[in-house]
């Protein structure tokens, strides 16, 4: 289903996520962390909301996506914004995120919402034209990578 953001006319923009492959190519052509099969099969289904562009000439070939991951209630994460490096600068990450926000006006719970992301470089202007603001000093961004998960703890000690 396409949405009504502005795009090239060699675009269309739909609700939903790209397939297992487009995602890990989206993902690996614009320079984001590399997800493997299982990986990406969790992402492509495990969001809260999501949409992608493709080429009117090709609508099922994702070339831009963005997800949001939350809870409907309160938090909102904007992950995998990632554009191919041939199709970038025309617009179409900005009309991926302004989709994702309109979808949080209108589907999230009533009351505010709190979105979040991280964002590279990049991404750091197109997020601020739309709106958000570096969170320092008053909250501080944490992370971490917990390595070679989905393994029990036993097969971890067979494994060492
Ligand atoms: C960041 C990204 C999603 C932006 O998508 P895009 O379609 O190229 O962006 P748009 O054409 O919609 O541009 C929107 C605004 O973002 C900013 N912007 C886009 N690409 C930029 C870049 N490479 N460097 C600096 N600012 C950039 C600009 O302010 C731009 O507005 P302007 O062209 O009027 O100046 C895309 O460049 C990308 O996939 N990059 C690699 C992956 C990545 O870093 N993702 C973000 C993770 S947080």
């Amino acid at each position: 289903m396409s949405t009504s953001v502005s795009l090239p006319a060699c675009y269309a923009l739909f609700e939903g996520y790209p397939t297992v492959e487009d995602y890990m190519h989206l993902r690996r052509a614009s320079g984001l962390t590399p997800m493997n099969a299982h990986q990406a099969a969790a992402a492509v289904s495990g969001a809260w909301h999501g949409c992608y562009v493709a080429e009117t000439t090709s609508p099922t070939k994702a070339v831009a996506m963005g997800r949001i991951i939350g809870d409907g209630g309160w938090y909102f994460v904007i992950a995998d914004m990632a554009v191919l490096p041939e199709h970038q600068r025309r617009g179409l990450g900005d009309a991926i995120l302004k989709t994702l926000m309109e979808r949080i006006r209108t589907h999230a719970a009533k009351g505010d919402a709190y979105v979040t992301l991280f964002a590279d470089i990049a991404g750091r202007r197109l997020y601020e034209k739309n709106g958000f603001k570096e969170a320092m000093p008053r909250e501080m961004g944490m992370d971490i990578v917990l390595k070679d998960v989905g393994t029990s703890a036993s097969e971890r000690d067979l494994a060492r």
